[in-house]
């Protein structure tokens, strides 16, 4: 059983990922609804939010339909971590996650995210900071080290565990490596065979299928997986992988209809989340996905990106439902 502080996140939590520009509302929904069991938001500035910047306030707003539900945030700053965190504990999430994974320059440049793992005091004042201005259980998100030869993960737990952090998600991957390679969890797995760490450890990199799931949750011994770009266009992984480990059996994939019907909602939470041009406008990156494995399929691709209008998507939609009726996607 994995517990967070007071939140109970059963027997074995599956995670949807933080991801910038994709984990919105109107995503975490139709991932809620195949059975995530603990959501984060996208990561959010600390400078952006004290400084009161409109997207970083948006990516703030959560839904009670979503808890348990984490909001992420970055920064290298003590004090506007720590305004950050109050900031936070206002809007009344389940929990708050720190960032100290994202490899990307722009972050890291400002000593932020994965940069945080080169400097393990800067890391324990942070957090620090931000544990004593909120109420919320803090957890961290993060990876194995900045580089091959500076693995430091086994001493990040450690001190974070010391210091009251309640839950590390793991990327088993270095900020050397972004996305490139297999994630490794050999040391996730050493981790929890460290008889002094008791809080819930997460695995996350590369779970794409329920048996990569299982086979991973054996070897490793993680108290839940996090997922994220598996879940993209396809939410049905998380009910999958659920299935798989529950009976052993794989569900078929989901019909046409299912496909549609998140591919709907999604885009109906879009535009009611983010209004009509720019709800459309961004949900323009998601069909390529909700439509993968269905054959010749480009040409309503191609339309479903070049419309700017509900009801003509909506044609199309319909297009597509009579096309493949009967066809299973691969
Ligand atoms: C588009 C995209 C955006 C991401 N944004 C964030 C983020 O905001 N915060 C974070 O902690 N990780 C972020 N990540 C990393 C993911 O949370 C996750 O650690 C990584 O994708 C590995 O897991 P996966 O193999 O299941 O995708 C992002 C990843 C992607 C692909």
């Amino acid at each position: 059983m994995a517990r967070i502080g007071n939140i109970d996140l059963g027997e074995f939590p599956l995670l949807l990922a933080p991801m910038e520009d994709v984990s919105d509302p109107p995503f975490r929904a139709v991932c809620k609804e195949n059975g995530a069991d603990l959501m984060y938001t996208e990561f959010i500035s600390s400078e952006g939010l004290i400084r009161d910047a409109i997207k970083s306030r948006q990516k703030l707003d959560i839904f009670d339909y979503e808890r348990p539900i984490g909001i992420q945030i970055f920064g290298g700053d003590e004090d506007a971590m720590a305004m950050s965190a109050k900031i936070v504990d206002a809007t009344n999430p389940d929990l708050l996650d720190i960032n100290f994974g994202c490899p990307v320059k722009k972050v890291v440049c400002k000593g932020a995210g994965a940069a945080v793992l080169k400097d393990l005091d800067l890391m324990v004042r942070l957090t620090k900071a931000c544990i004593r201005s909120t109420s919320l259980p803090v957890t961290i998100k993060t990876r194995l080290g900045w580089d091959h030869d500076s693995r430091n993960i086994e001493e990040v737990v450690e001190r974070m565990q010391d210091i009251g952090v309640q839950a590390i998600s793991i990327h088993g991957r270095t900020r050397m490596q972004l996305y490139k390679g297999d994630a490794d969890w050999t040391l996730i797995g050493k981790i929890k065979n460290n008889p002094r760490i008791h809080i819930p450890i997460f695995g996350n990199g590369d779970i794409d299928t329920p048996e990569k799931a299982l086979e991973y949750r054996n070897r490793y011994g993680v108290d839940g997986i996090m997922i994220g770009r598996a879940a993209i266009g396809y939410p049905w992984i998380f009910r999958e992988i659920k299935h798989y480990m529950a009976t052993g059996e794989i569900l078929p994939p989901p019909t046409i209809a299912e496909r549609l019907g998140a591919c709907r909602k999604h885009l109906q939470g879009s535009v009611m989340w983010k209004g009509e041009k720019l709800g459309i406008l961004e949900m323009r990156r998601h069909y390529a996905s909700y439509l993968k494995g269905l054959s010749h399929v480009k040409e309503f691709r191609t339309r479903l990106v070049s419309t700017d209008s509900l009801n003509h998507i909506e044609d199309i939609f319909g297009e597509i439902a009579r096309q493949y009726a009967e066809m299973q996607p691969a």
